[in-house]
């Protein structure tokens, strides 16, 4: 077995789950942080961690040099699968025009012109990316094709990157828009006949390919009715649930997510009180084993808040309230919602540090938020941590202190990125 001991450690997060604190269930307690640290890394996973006066020694010995290293981002939202430029419509958003859904039909009609090789490219590129700036857990969602040739084909994709081993999770969004050719199609609403289609036999050709299925619930994608018809039809194949919600307006998302158990509701910008105690009421359910060791059943645990800082400056929308989520003791996930309509940039830096200095959440929270947090919304227990069998993804710091992360705001703080014990920069 070939182990590596990597020193010169000057802050190493491991956040522990083995260590955590029941009074304080979705932070940092001290044991999850060392100071002057090193760690070994055994056929891709963490063996040992602890004070670097105590490190044992290993077949290779890396010095970092006495920088802080955390565990890799966990992205736990992201829409890579696309073709096509919106630079355009961010510009007049930024002239004051506002968002709506329908932005999602142009990126639509140039995805579906795109070969599979070029698609493939792109989201490879896309996904390199991502890991060149910390990030070593991907979730990506098909929704930019809306039929059920163009949505196989992006699903297929998505999971002959993860059978490669380049991507963590794939999700069906089907239900991201209703297709302009479905307009009032056979005299019946677009919207139900397309919903048709989605949870029939789109889903049917998907399913194989997906771990987990989401639905656009917002004025101008699908109403809650819709939505639940879409999850309820995803459940029964197996699939776990995700839902866009109350990103535009106090769409039912939430509501709908916890009804159901969705294992993620994201945006999460216009919520009422009840909707952040739905929310915090679910954070008792428990988890239960997956299919395999390292994941979680995908209809058990908590409904995550995931906040998406970058979508919410990119779209001028109100912040999402993280603070009052966590204060209210719900979970919550930070993501970037990478795709080329509301948020076109991966750094899951550049949205921690805009939770710590616009949401107001504390470094250790907006870290947490950002890899247990995320590693929780896609069901993992083998990310986002640094504990002992964790995947060794890490992210070593330009910096000896993880608060640099918002101290010094678009700095480019990555120094060294590692995903199963592996340096990919
Ligand atoms: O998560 N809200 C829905 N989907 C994407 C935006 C898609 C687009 O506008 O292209 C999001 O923000």
């Amino acid at each position: 077995m070939a182990s590596t001991l990597i020193t010169g450690i000057s802050e190493l997060w491991t956040l522990d789950p083995t260590l955590d604190d029941p009074e304080t269930p979705h932070g940092v307690c001290d044991s999850q942080m060392l100071r002057s640290a090193a760690l070994v890394i055994e056929d891709g996973v963490i063996a040992w961690t602890g004070a670097a006066s105590d490190a044992p020694s290993a077949d290779d010995r890396v010095d970092v040099g006495g920088r802080a290293v955390l565990p890799g981002w966990v992205d736990s939202h992201s829409h890579l699968v696309f073709d096509g430029d919106r630079a355009a419509e961010f510009e007049a958003r930024m002239a004051g025009e506002s968002y709506s859904a329908g932005g999602i039909g142009v990126t639509t009609e140039a995805t579906r012109s795109a070969s599979d090789e070029h698609l493939r490219a792109l989201v490879r590129g896309r996904i390199a990316e991502a890991t060149a700036g910390g990030t070593t857990t991907l979730e990506t969602k098909t929704g930019y094709g809306l039929t059920v040739e163009h949505e196989t084909q992006a699903a297929a994709l998505l999971s002959a990157l993860i059978a490669e081993g380049e991507l963590d999770e794939a999700t069906f969004l089907g239900a991201h828009l209703v297709p302009a050719e479905f307009d009032g199609r056979d005299g019946r609403p677009g919207a139900e006949d397309y919903v048709d289609l989605v949870s029939g036999e789109m889903l049917a050709a998907v399913a194989p390919h997906v771990r987990w299925i989401d639905v656009f619930c917002e004025e101008g994608a699908f109403d809650p009715a819709q939505s639940e018809r879409v999850l309820r039809s995803g459940a029964a194949a197996g699939l776990g649930l995700r839902v866009h919600g109350n990103q535009l307006g106090r769409s039912g998302g939430v509501a709908l997510a916890t009804e159901l158990g969705a294992a993620s509701v994201d945006h999460v910008n216009h919520l009422a009180s009840a909707d952040i105690e739905a929310l915090a009421a679910t954070a008792s359910r428990p988890t239960a084993a997956g299919e395999r060791p390292g994941l979680l059943a995908v209809d058990s645990g908590p409904t995550v808040a995931t906040v998406l800082p970058a979508c919410d400056l990119s779209t001028r929308a109100p912040l999402a309230p993280a603070r009052e989520l966590l204060d209210a003791g719900a979970a919550v996930a930070i993501a970037s919602n990478c795709n080329p309509g509301t948020s076109y940039t991966s750094s899951m830096s550049f949205c921690v540090t805009t939770a710590v200095l616009q949401m107001h959440l504390t470094l250790a929270e907006a870290l947490f938020a950002a890899t247990r947090g995320g590693a929780l919304a896609l069901r993992r227990t083998d990310v986002g941590h640094l504990g002992i069998g964790a995947r060794a993804d890490l992210h070593v710091l330009d910096a000896t202190a993880a608060i640099h992360l918002a101290y010094r705001p678009g700095m480019p703080l990555t120094h060294q990125v590692w995903r199963s014990g592996v340096r990919s920069s």
